[in-house]
């Protein structure tokens, strides 16, 4: 039996993985996992919550999965998988569902910001963090390393656990810890310093630093960086100096550095126009690795799919027994052939 505290966390396949992405939830994943046990899943179901181009999901849903593997997930340590590959997500879904109030799925921000932008609401954007939670607590996880932005999914994760274990079965469910990190929880636009970096709008130019950019768009990105009409580079709270304290604090995240060092590093630049460049070059060369890796990755279609496969098996030899006590609990007679 280990000891060691189990993590869960995914990541959706819709779109294109950013820095923000990385530098919010996959760097700690990937730094947790040799004293954590890791489940990480590319979270395909929650993708068909908003409307998907079924060709581009599959695609985008491999591609992701050779981008974690490239950005340093390794498969003899981390269970890597694909969501759809395990039924007890969809099942424990709706398991969850029959003890969560409508109310709380409504007040989630994720909902209403995502619904103003639909013509049509599909239930399942209404339905989203219930999965979520499904996925957290099928695996008992204690811990799931996350950016800002998935703080209020997890809280009503925790909600929906101990409303269950009230109901049902005093601590059945494990209720997980949220983990954002210090740095680079919340990467905002490089277009618009007070949008956060989102996989939505990083098909528009110059939002978003996309892993797989190539160098020479990565530093036009940073060169159109949305700043301020002062010269001083250092941290600061002033919202006026949004885009440069993002700009910092990406440098921050990527070099590992403190503050004063990071500011000591620009302390000789003429203007913004060197904060840009002396960012984008850290993050050109940092992701020179990870997208060599990657394209060795996509051109083994056989080895990636191999390894999924048995992310799978592992994922669901751990989830499908914990959804089978669900059952019981919840008073299902259990098939006699199931076990
Ligand atoms: P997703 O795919 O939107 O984002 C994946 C991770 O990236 C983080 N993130 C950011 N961090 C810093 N700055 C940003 N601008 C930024 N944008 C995104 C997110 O916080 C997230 O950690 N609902 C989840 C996926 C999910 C999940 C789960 C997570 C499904 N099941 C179970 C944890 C546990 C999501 O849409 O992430």
């Amino acid at each position: 039996m280990t000891t060691k505290k189990r993590v869960f966390s995914g990541i959706q396949p819709s779109g294109n993985i950013h820095l923000g992405n990385y530098l919010g939830a996959v760097k700690q994943w990937v730094e947790g996992q040799d004293e954590k046990e890791n489940f990480i899943c590319v979270v395909d179901l929650h993708s068909l919550t908003v409307p998907q181009d079924p060709v581009e999901l599959r695609f985008q849903t491999r591609s992701l999965a050779a981008v974690l593997l490239a950005s340093g997930i390794d498969p003899d340590k981390t269970t890597l998988f694909i969501q759809s590959h395990v039924t007890a997500h969809a099942e424990g879904c709706w398991l969850l569902n029959c003890v969560t109030p409508l109310g709380w799925l409504q007040r989630m921000t994720q909902f209403k910001d995502k619904s103003a932008k639909q013509e049509s609401v599909g239930m399942g954007l209404l339905d989203y963090p219930v999965l979520q939670a499904a996925d957290i607590m099928l695996y008992d996880a204690h811990e799931v390393p996350v950016g800002e932005d998935q703080k209020q999914h997890v809280e009503l994760c925790r909600d929906i656990g101990q409303r269950f274990n009230h109901i049902y079965e005093e601590e059945f469910f494990i209720i997980p810890e949220p983990k954002i990190p210090q740095d680079g929880a919340r990467l905002m636009g490089l277009d618009d310093p007070t949008v956060k970096m989102s996989k939505s709008l990083a098909y528009t130019r110059g939002h978003a630093v996309r892993l797989l950019d190539e160098p020479k768009e990565i530093l036009r990105s940073f060169k159109k960086a949305v700043t301020d009409s002062g010269r001083e580079i250092r941290f600061s709270d002033d919202p006026e100096k949004a885009g440069v304290n993002n700009l910092l604090g990406i440098y921050k995240a990527v070099t590992g550095k403190a503050n004063d060092e990071v500011e000591a590093d620009f302390a000789n630049a003429r203007g913004y126009g060197d904060l840009k460049v002396g960012v984008a070059e850290v993050v050109i060369e940092f992701l020179a690795p990870m997208q060599a890796r990657y394209k060795a990755l996509m051109d083994d279609p056989a080895e990636l799919d191999r390894i999924l496969a048995i992310g799978a098996e592992q994922a669901a030899a751990v989830s499908m027994p914990k959804l089978r006590q669900m059952k019981e609990i919840m008073g299902l007679v259990l098939p006699v052939s199931s076990d």
